[in-house]
């Protein structure tokens, strides 16, 4: 099977102890830092911001995907790639201007993601498809990490994948929420190319060992 690129969710690592999570990444298998910022407003949730966001990068040896669920991303976008991000993912709900706002994020030099939540139908994206670095399909509501994945996902990535291969796009799929090792190979089956996964990472006993199980799938 190939191989998904793997992106812990820094959202269930130990806040205490940051640097030496982000050091445990550092030594595993991780393709990318995943990291969830909340704006309480957008989501139902406040998690961390720019300072944090920075202070991670300072230790990181991996590419930082910034995972924005706040509203009227814009106005800190260039903030975020000034703190570290390597891909800025906004929501689809949350950009009027989805097209202008996907043309800054590349003006900055980032790579650019859009993310769906779990009610928005990926055929919205058709017309902005071949415009994206990378698609989020979100298989919880955003908000908090160790939530149930919802099962409809599979159907939208393999739909997404549909209108990637017509569009001619070169857009990742990424999949955030609720991933673990029972529907990992499904999603890759699927389609998918990155796998998001949070609670399953850092609440295992052994993190890199589980972090290497989903990057090896069989
Ligand atoms: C949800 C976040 C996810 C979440 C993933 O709002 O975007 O990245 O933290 O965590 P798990 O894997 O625990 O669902
Ligand atoms: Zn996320």
């Amino acid at each position: 099977m190939k191989k998904p690129l793997i992106a812990p969710s820094v959202l269930a690592a130990d806040f205490a102890n940051l640097q030496s999570e982000v050091e445990m990444l550092n030594q595993s298998v991780t393709d990318w830092i995943h990291i969830d910022i909340m704006d309480g407003m957008f989501v139902p949730n406040i998690s961390f911001g720019l300072p944090v966001t920075a202070a991670i990068n300072k230790h990181a040896k991996k590419p930082l995907d910034v995972h924005l669920m706040i509203e009227q991303p814009d106005r800190y976008l260039q903030a975020f790639k000034e703190a570290g991000a390597a891909t800025l993912t906004v929501h689809y709900e949350a950009c009027t201007h989805l097209h202008r706002t996907i043309d800054y994020i590349k003006s900055l030099g980032c790579q650019a993601g859009v993310a769906l939540n779990p009610h928005t139908p990926v055929h919205l994206l058709t017309d902005i498809i071949a415009d994206l670095d990378l698609v989020c399909i979100m298989s919880v509501n955003p908000g908090f990490g160790g939530q149930k994945f919802i099962q409809h996902t599979y159907d939208k990535v393999k739909q997404l994948k549909g209108l990637i291969i017509t569009s001619k796009s070169n857009a990742l799929i990424e999949i955030d929420g609720g991933v673990n090792l029972q529907n990992a190979p499904l999603l890759v089956e699927a389609g998918a190319d990155v796998l998001v996964a949070g609670s399953f990472v850092f609440n295992a006993t052994d993190p890199i060992n589980t972090i290497a199980d989903l990057k090896n799938l069989s």
